[in-house]
């Protein structure tokens, strides 16, 4: 993500990093950027799904291991120490969709999340917004869904599907009607008005049919969001994926997600 050089840049030299990483998951946004921005770092890891929280601690783990890097699990959440970086990681299982100004972090943090952004609402957003030129934060928004799907070879079905999962995707996740699609969009409009400056570049999701699982369970679900929306089909979507599956176990199937990633700091910073 060539915006990790950018954000690295605008958080200068620090003597310890605070960062929250919202909608932590399995922890892979804490994994990826830990050992790209280096130094000390201080982490929560916020979720309100005990589950994947408590899968957080395995994966980072076995991912310290494949790096050499020390592993300590401490009672509210870890301990990693690369070549580079040291880092605490707090776990805090808290439902994010409760009014975001009463979220909580410190000043001139990095606020960061992946693949949550198209699932909020934007009051949730604006509230979001207001609480981080508050306190100061730098902000890097990864993965945001941004409506394109492109299906490799195209059948006739694909802009149908597409056109009812996007609606899906604006479909309420919790945190009152989401962007959906409109997301990376809407977060640079309103990032802007709060008077941050904001970088964006795409950071496209590509899977080819060497990953036939994954890309079997994406066709699944995209069918499921389709029907959803979809009250008179007629079976035209059951025959768009037995159309898909059989691409797909041909071989020279392939799927690109259009997402973004969104850098956002305080101007004169
Ligand atoms: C699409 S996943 C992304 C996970 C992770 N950031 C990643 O990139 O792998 C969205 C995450 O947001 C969390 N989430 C959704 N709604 C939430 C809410 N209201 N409060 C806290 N976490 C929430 C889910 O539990 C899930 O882990």
């Amino acid at each position: 993500m060539a915006l990790v050089d950018s954000l690295r840049k605008r958080l200068g030299d620090y003597e310890t990093l605070a960062a929250v990483d919202l909608g932590s998951g399995t922890g892979a946004n804490f994994r990826y950027l830990a050992p790209r921005l280096g130094g000390r770092q201080r982490w929560q890891l916020v979720d309100d799904d005990p589950r994947v929280l408590a899968t957080t601690t395995g994966f980072t783990r076995a991912w310290a291991e494949e790096l050499g890097a020390q592993f300590t699990e401490t009672a509210d959440g870890f301990t990693v120490s690369g070549e580079s970086f040291q880092c605490r990681a707090e776990f805090i299982r808290a439902n994010l969709a409760a009014d975001p100004a009463n979220l909580v972090w410190p000043e001139s943090a990095l606020v960061t999340c992946s693949a949550l952004l198209d699932l909020v609402s934007e009051s949730w957003l604006r509230g979001v917004a207001a609480r981080s030129r508050d306190s100061k934060a730098t902000l890097l928004f990864a993965l945001t869904y941004d409506g394109r799907i492109q299906l490799n070879p195209e059948d006739a079905g694909d802009a149908h599907v597409r056109t009812l999962v996007n609606r899906h995707q604006r479909s309420d996740k919790g945190f009152g009607p989401a962007l959906g699609p409109a997301a990376p969009d809407a977060a640079a409009t309103i990032l802007s008005e709060f008077g941050y400056r904001v970088v964006r570049e795409r950071s496209d999701w590509r899977l080819g049919d060497d990953e036939q699982q994954l890309h079997a369970m994406l066709l699944d679900g995209w069918f499921e969001a389709a029907l959803d929306m979809d009250d008179g089909d007629d079976g035209a979507l059951s025959r768009w994926r037995q159309r898909r599956r059989a691409a797909l176990a041909a071989s020279g199937s392939g799927i690109l997600v259009g997402h973004e990633d969104l850098l956002a700091y305080v101007r004169g910073r």
